[in-house]
């Protein structure tokens, strides 16, 4: 059942270029136009909405955060993210103007079902992106986006959030183009460069070697710290979600310029640090930040696009995806994290797909 591998995580891991696959190709005709069949948002239903709420948990809770960052961006809608848990605590703003997301892998969450549905009391239109049909999430919403990442067995996600990040990038792309916010050539574009990840991930799985070495000398560490900005961060989050839910090493993930607040007080000598400088514009600063934890003592792990190998002048050890459009590395920028849990959980003879504590999907409040 776990196709030869040693855990149902690595094999979902694998099935990343055909999850990828399996859910971009039936929404993107022969002409390069989006068709989400399953919603019904029309161009005027678009024209009325004036926000977008995004709520979810955990790993769904951070492909929510790479959301807002792409509909804000292609759709220009403002956008919030929610940890659904905490919706409801500040008797959120919306009403029916208001575009609900739900993003849940099992479609199952107790926390998240029950925003959806304070959000449609209010009259928000609901939006499910969720992997498993018939699920009570999906039931309940009035549009749903699956992703097709088949069944998830593991209970560290690693094949649902890389495409719930493709179902975020084709609702955004389709409102954008829609809206008339973004260019046709822009969205041809991106469209193009996102059909070219089920191939670019598989690239990326095949070479394991140099994150297990790095995870059979780092299994060790009592804390692991996780920097980025911007989308960087967002993807930070899930590298330190996985890890620590798997292997049992704290870890915490901060958006890098926050760590002169406060937290760069916890770094020492041999400190654990993932570095993400995927992005052109805000490489420079990572560049600092890597010295800044270097010369308290870090050990650090930077990933970067291919070709900026500057970055092995200020970091011990690059890790490099393909190169491809600073929109939409966070695809490609989790997987080597997603590995390196993996190993570094393995290395510490943990239970890696049933780690204590956890159950796949949570049903109670
Ligand atoms: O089924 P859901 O997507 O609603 O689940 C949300 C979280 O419980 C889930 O992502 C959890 O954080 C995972 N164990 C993370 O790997």
């Amino acid at each position: 059942e776990k196709g030869g591998y040693q855990h149902f995580m690595i094999k979902e891991i694998h099935e990343q270029p055909k999850a990828l696959k399996e859910t971009l190709s039936p929404r993107i005709n022969k002409d390069n136009d989006i068709v989400l069949d399953d919603i019904k948002l029309t161009e005027e239903d678009l024209e009325k909405i004036n926000k977008v709420v995004i709520v979810a948990c955990g790993t769904a809770y951070h492909a929510g955060l790479v959301g807002r960052f792409a509909i804000e961006k292609f759709a220009k809608i403002p956008v919030e993210t929610d940890v659904a848990s905490e919706f409801r605590y500040r008797d959120p703003f919306v009403d029916d103007k208001t575009l609900f997301i739900a993003v849940s892998q099992s479609g199952e969450t107790a926390d998240t079902l029950a925003a959806l549905r304070e959000a449609k009391e209010k009259g928000a239109r609901v939006l499910a992106v969720t992997n498993v049909v018939g699920s009570r999430i999906s039931r309940e919403a009035d549009d749903v986006f699956y992703t097709w990442a088949g069944p998830e067995i593991a209970v560290a996600s690693t094949k649902a959030y890389t495409t719930q990040l493709v179902a975020m990038y084709l609702i955004a792309l389709s409102m954008g183009l829609k809206k008339g916010t973004m260019t046709r050539e822009k969205y041809d574009q991106i469209l193009n460069e996102l059909k070219t990840f089920p191939e670019k991930v598989e690239k990326l799985l095949q070479n394991q070697q140099l994150l297990q070495e790095l995870a059979d000398k780092q299994f060790n560490n009592q804390n692991v710290f996780y920097i980025g900005r911007g989308i960087d961060d967002h993807v930070g989050r899930e590298g330190s979600l996985k890890l620590k839910e798997i292997s049992y090493i704290h870890s915490e993930a901060i958006a890098a310029g926050e760590l002169k607040h406060g937290t760069i007080a916890l770094i020492e000598d041999g400190t654990l640090v993932v570095a993400l400088a995927t992005q052109d514009h805000l490489y420079d600063k990572m560049l600092s930040n890597i010295k800044e934890v270097k010369a308290r003592g870090a050990y650090v792990i930077a990933v970067a696009k291919e070709g900026n190998t500057e970055i092995e002048k200020s970091a011990d050890i690059a890790i490099y995806i393909p190169n491809t459009l600073d929109e939409l590395t966070p695809v490609l920028s989790v997987i080597p994290l997603q590995i390196l849990a993996y190993y570094i959980a393995v290395a510490r003879g943990c239970d890696v797909d049933k780690p204590k504590n956890l159950a796949k999907s949570v049903t109670v409040e």
